[in-house]
């Protein structure tokens, strides 16, 4: 039979349009598209995955079927999967990371890194990651939330997101929550087990995550820092030079012991303070006072130590705990309270001064 006559370009200019939607990139481009071949109105397109089984093989063959729907020419459509080399998987990791794939992350696919750090521990660090990070990506910013508490990673509950990311030849490609890009090393553990086997790793895994882990285009990363300036804190001052930082604290009085520490690490690495977060400031009572239950003063001292603003006063509110429990932060919520309301200011002068 006669081979019919169909129109090469437009079938290749229509898978264009599809976008593997991990890498969010064209398929086409990613080199995803082996061949096409048409046949008494059947056409066969043969689709390299980037990995054997990928779990996103249905979503790729429905949108290549309905990219290819109105071409009248093409009675039936026929897609073959097969994978990549291993070779062919380098040449993709070797373009989505750029030209030079020994260059960190921080300098190429994100414009602004924003370091969570804090002193000690508990004051609510994780929290101000997830809202911060939920409140600027609300104002229509691409944002990630790289979580390098590798020990006590508490992000992925915070963002309600659970699961295994992708590896493509050492690339790894960050989950999605509310259209936040998210890792964390609870991807790469179950919850029962214990992180400590991992130890001597955990400095690699910290690298790992800042140098291996595909972005793509970021406004804004935020990383939240183990408390302290501890090695992992060290690492990942060392590895992203050029970066921002915000401090967050309580209100006790003597906030400024951790301060001199951290001046330190800013001293020694080319870290810009944008500013100090005071959490857990007061408690609105029903009655509307301000209860000072962690006392006053911290923030303030810290950001008069260290001469940078105070950028906000995060109240004790049950539903940031909530929210952070059942993994959605308040800075998402549609209900507004002076939590959320704060969070939505603190993002903005981040905003302002980050650039
Ligand atoms: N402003 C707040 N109001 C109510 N609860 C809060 C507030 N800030 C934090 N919390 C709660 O306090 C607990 C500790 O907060 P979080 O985990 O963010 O602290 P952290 O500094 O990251 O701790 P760690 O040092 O363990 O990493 C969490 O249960 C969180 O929901
Ligand atoms: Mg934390």
């Amino acid at each position: 039979m006669e081979k019919e006559k169909f129109d090469t370009e437009l079938v290749m200019s229509r898978l264009a349009e599809v976008y593997d939607p991990e890498l969010n990139r064209s398929i086409v481009e990613l080199g995803m598209v082996e061949r096409i071949e048409a046949k008494d109105g059947r056409l066969t397109v043969k689709i390299k995955l980037t990995i054997p089984g990928c779990p996103l093989k249905n979503r790729i063959q429905s949108d290549i079927e309905k990219a290819l729907s109105d071409i009248p020419e093409i009675r039936e459509i026929k897609i073959d999967f097969s994978a990549m080399t291993a070779e062919e998987r380098k040449n993709l990791t070797k373009q989505l990371k750029g030209k030079d794939p020994s260059e960190s992350f921080a300098r190429k696919n994100v414009k602004n890194v924003i370091l969570v750090a804090s002193g000690k521990g508990g004051v609510g660090k994780s929290t101000v990651t997830v809202n911060l990070a939920a409140a600027v990506a609300r104002r229509g910013f691409k944002v990630g939330v790289l979580d390098a508490d590798i020990y006590g990673f508490s992000i992925p509950r915070m963002l309600g997101i659970k699961g295994a990311p992708t590896v493509i030849d050492n690339t790894i490609i960050p989950l999605d929550s509310y259209g936040i890009k998210v890792i964390s090393m609870g991807f790469f553990i179950s919850e029962s087990e214990s992180v400590i086997w991992r130890g001597p790793l955990v400095h690699k895994a910290v690298t790992q995550f800042l140098s291996d882990v595909y972005w793509d285009d970021l406004d804004y990363l935020f990383i939240d820092l183990p408390p302290g300036t501890g090695d992992v804190a060290l690492s990942v001052a060392n590895t992203a030079k050029g970066v921002n930082s915000i401090l967050v604290t309580t209100p006790q009085p003597g906030a400024y012991m951790v301060a001199s520490r951290i001046g330190q690490l800013v001293d020694k690495f080319d870290i810009k303070m944008l500013g100090v977060v005071e959490n857990m400031s007061y408690f609105l009572a029903p009655d509307g006072k301000k209860e000072y239950i962690f006392g006053t003063g911290g923030g303030t001292e810290l950001s008069e130590r260290m001469r940078i603003p105070l950028l906000g006063q995060i109240p004790l509110e049950t539903a940031i705990r909530e929210g952070g429990d059942l993994g959605k932060p308040i800075a998402l919520s549609d209900n507004s309270t002076p939590a959320s309301v704060e969070f939505g200011k603190i993002a903005e002068k981040i905003i302002a001064a980050a650039g």
